[in-house]
Parts: C-alpha cells; sequence; structure tokens
C-alpha cells in the first residue's frame, strides 16, 4: 500500500469542502431533484428531502469521510483495512465508479453537444422535436463529444489532488454558484402569455414549488415521497460511490471533518434546492403544469430548450449559460467518480497516478462506446424490474444506483453499526476536538434507520415491494 505520508492530501479544509461539493453537484441535482419535487408535492417533498438529508444523508456522508481519513485508503482497499473479511464490500464500492463512469460520461457528451450549440448561435435547433434523439443515436458524434468529456475529465485527474481537483474545484464553483443564482433570480422574473391569452408567471411557479400540498395524500403516497426524497439524496450525496471514502482520504488529520461535512450538506441541499427554482419557474411559464412532467434527459435536453426557444432572444443567452453550468456541475462530478477509481488502482494495485488514470480511462472510453452504441447500432428496448422502460445506458444505472449503492450502503451501516460500532467513526469525526453534534441521532441512524429504510428502498427496486 502507499504509504500514508506519500498520499495527497487537500490543501485544507476550503478545497475538500469545494471538490466534495462539487462531486455532489452534478445532474442528480439539476434534472432529478426538480422533476421529484414538481411531481411529489411541492414543499411536502422539499420537507422531507430536507429532513433526510440532515439525518439519512449526513449519517452517509460522515460514514464514508471519516472511512477514507481513518483508513487513508480510497474504497477497494478502505473496508479491508477496518475489517479484514469486508474487503468484498470494497470491490463493490469500487465498481459503483466503474460502473457509472462510462454513462455519466456520455450525458456529459450530450451537455457539450448542446453548450456548444447555444454558444454559437444554433440554440434554436435544440428546440425542434427529434433533435435530442438524432443526436444520440448518431453514429459518431456522441462517441466523439463523449471521448472529450472524458479526456478533460482525465487531463484533470491526471494533474492529481492538489493541482487537478481542488484547483478545477476551486474555479469551477464559485462560477457554477453564480451561474445557478443568476438562472435562479432570472426565471422568477418572466411571465409568458399562451396562445388562449392565459398569462403565467415565474412567482407562480415558484408558489407551486415550494408551497405543500396535502391534497389526496395518503401513507402509501407519503412512503413515495419519502423512497423518491431518499433515492435522490443517494446519488446526489455521492455516497455509496466510493467517492467520499476516496475524497476523505485525502483530508488532513487536523481538519474540522464536522465543519467540513456540515457544509457539504448545506451545499449541495442548496444547490438542489435552487436548481427548483431554476427550472420549475421556468417550465411552468412556458409550458404550463402539463409540461412539468419531464425528467432526466427529457426535461433538460427536450424541455428546457422548449422554454429558451419561446424566451425568444435572450433564451438563446440563457441556454447558454445553463449548458455551462450544468457542464461545471457534470465536470467536478465526473472528476471525483474517476478519482475513486484512480485512487483505488493506486492503493491496491501500485500504479501510478498516470498509469492508473490511463487504465481507467481506457475503461471508460470502451464503455462509453458501447453506451453510445446502445442508441444506434446495439438498440434493444427491455422494461427493468422497477418497470421502466431502458437502453444500455439506463441498465447501467439501474444497476448502480438501484442495486450496487443500496448494497454498498447497507453494508456500511451493518459494518459501522454493529461489527465495529458507531464509536469508530465518532472517535475519527472528534479526533480534532469539535464535538460530533448530532452523535445521538448518528448512533440510531446508522444501527437502525438507515438500513430499514436503505432495504425497503432496494426491495422497491429490484420490483419485490410493490405495495408502496
Ligand atoms: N452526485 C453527483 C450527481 O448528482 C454524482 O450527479
Amino acid at each position: 500500500m502507499i504509504k500514508e505520508k506519500n498520499r495527497n492530501s487537500f490543501s485544507g479544509s476550503i478545497g475538500f469542502v469545494l471538490a466534495a461539493a462539487g462531486s455532489a453537484v452534478g445532474l442528480g441535482n439539476i434534472w432529478r431533484f426538480p422533476y421529484l419535487a414538481a411531481k411529489d408535492g411541492g414543499g411536502l417533498y422539499l420537507v422531507i428531502y430536507l429532513i433526510l438529508a440532515l439525518t439519512f444523508g449526513f449519517t452517509l456522508l460522515a460514514t464514508e469521510i471519516a472511512i477514507g481519513r481513518k483508513t487513508k485508503q480510497s474504497p477497494l482497499t478502505a473496508y479491508g483495512k477496518l475489517k479484514s473479511q469486508w474487503g468484498f464490500l470494497g470491490v463493490l464500492a469500487c465498481l459503483v465508479p466503474v460502473l457509472i463512469m462510462p454513462y455519466y460520461c456520455v450525458i456529459g457528451g450530450w451537455v457539450v453537444k448542446y453548450f456548444l450549440a447555444y454558444l454559437t448561435g444554433e440554440g434554436t435547433h435544440a428546440a425542434v422535436d427529434g433533435y435530442f434523439t438524432d443526436h444520440i443515436s448518431g453514429e459518431f458524434q456522441p462517441i466523439i463529444l463523449m471521448a472529450v468529456f472524458l479526456f478533460v475529465v482525465a487531463f484533470i485527474v491526471i494533474r492529481g489532488v492538489n493541482k487537478g481537483i481542488e484547483t478545477f474545484s476551486k474555479v469551477l464553483m464559485p462560477i457554477l454558484i453564480l451561474l445557478v443564482l443568476g438562472i435562479a433570480i432570472f426565471s422568477l422574473t418572466i411571465s409568458y402569455t399562451d396562445g388562449q391569452g392565459v398569462t403565467r408567471t415565474g412567482l407562480e411557479g415558484l408558489w407551486i414549488y415550494i408551497v405543500p400540498d396535502f391534497s389526496g395524500i395518503t401513507v402509501k403516497g407519503f412512503f413515495t415521497v419519502l423512497l423518491d426524497a431518499m433515492g435522490q439524496l443517494f446519488f446526489s450525496l455521492s455516497v455509496a460511490m466510493g467517492i467520499m471514502v476516496t475524497y476523505g482520504s485525502y483530508v488532513k488529520d487536523e481538519d474540522n471533518l464536522v465543519r467540513s461535512i456540515n457544509q457539504i450538506e448545506i451545499f449541495d441541499t442548496m444547490v438542489a434546492f435552487l436548481a427548483g427554482i431554476m427550472i420549475i419557474p421556468a417550465v411552468y411559464t412556458f409550458m404550463g403544469r402539463e409540461g412539468m412532467g419531464a425528467q432526466g434527459p427529457g426535461l433538460m435536453f427536450v424541455s428546457l430548450p422548449k422554454v429558451f426557444s419561446a424566451m425568444g432572444k435572450i433564451g438563446v443567452v440563457v441556454g447558454c449559460l445553463f449548458f455551462a453550468m450544468v457542464l461545471f456541475a457534470a465536470l467536478t462530478s465526473a472528476i471525483s467518480i474517476m478519482e475513486a477509481v484512480v485512487s483505488s488502482l493506486m492503493d491496491k494495485f501500485h500504479l501510478s497516478r498516470v498509469k492508473a488514470c490511463l487504465l481507467e480511462t481506457a475503461i471508460a472510453l470502451a464503455g462509453g462506446i458501447v453506451v453510445c452504441l446502445g442508441y444506434n447500432k446495439w438498440y434493444f428496448d427491455i422494461t427493468l424490474p422497477n418497470g421502466s422502460h431502458a437502453q444500455i445506458l439506463d441498465v447501467m444505472d439501474y444497476l448502480s444506483n438501484n442495486l450496487f449503492m443500496p448494497l454498498v450502503a447497507i453494508g456500511t451501516c451493518i459494518l459501522i453499526g454493529w461489527i465495529l460500532k458507531p464509536k469508530t467513526i465518532i472517535d475519527e469525526v472528534e479526533k480534532t476536538g469539535t464535538k460530533f453534534g448530532r452523535r445521538g441521532l448518528y448512533i440510531v441512524m446508522i444501527k437502525y434507520i438507515t438500513p430499514v429504510l436503505l432495504l425497503v428502498l432496494l426491495l422497491k427496486s429490484v420490483g419485490i415491494l410493490t405495495f408502496i
């Protein structure tokens, strides 16, 4: 194993918080959070999400960061170092970023395509029906743009923790926040009168977003909101992907973990909330309530370009800024996904950073090509156990998000909550003398509530629990 003293570390807590927040803030915040908020009764979803972020999210985040710092290892070797019989959990935790990286880069390539379209004044074409499908089913362009995105990520990761990840996060994250704030404020100022003479405003859209809608809420409905919020938190906080263990392993022993964990939580939740303010009022104003049903690629690459187009000339500028912002968010997340694999290869096989990075780039490139071909030569449409239709990208997303990530998180809860005991993590967090504020809550969460909720989420994802 690489000796501790040779291991890279973030220069300080600001670098760590920005890198970890950069990892957390990604496509998940932008294309899934607003949709779930609109679907699950606005404010009700927001309140549940916030409570879960402060309990469930906090528990997993604190655990993974502390595991990283305590072991000074990336996921592939960290779990085994904690308890030798539990090395298998590290393999599983490392498999998640290996699976996610190829399709994250494919989506990154789509973002590059839209950013360039708006930048070169072709943005209005992006609003035409079929533009998105034509692009993703193209033979070469999606592969080339995926590779461009991947190479940029690899270039940053190859530069190392300080010169690469930390430096880029320190530059990109403040710009990202400014763009999110600017677009969110703009979104609240707009109004539009449609063909039937109905005028809708951004402020009305904001109302729909934040006011809880309890109409017709049932126990089943409540559970749906709860599980939606939990699934979202998982992906959004970058937990159970090996990432936070990796970044935690670069945190210096003298850094205050309690403060950093709070800041990362606040950052990610704030951006997710602001993403809702950016998107929901704009989509509502120009497309009405019926336009608010899209999520994922459908929302970002089909609905939003139509919204930008309806804005007229300014829509081209807003579209360009929006896709620049998405690109930054996707880049900082992809960097962390790649780093989790690279760091694992370095720790386990003693590879140099350059070699590990080249190997992971080759794996992601091959996987990315397969994902792109899934919309072209190798197209198929299968139904997943949770009922959704899937191509290769969705299958990989399903395996990582719905299967492996809950398994990694449940395993982590059992290992820490029952075998090593929560004190392992609490001691690590309190090492610098700062009190672990939510200590009692942490113990209850890691031992009981989190694993049970995760098991329900897992059983629902694989189609075993169908009544909630
Ligand atoms: N946390 C990252 C995202 O939300 C992976 O996209």
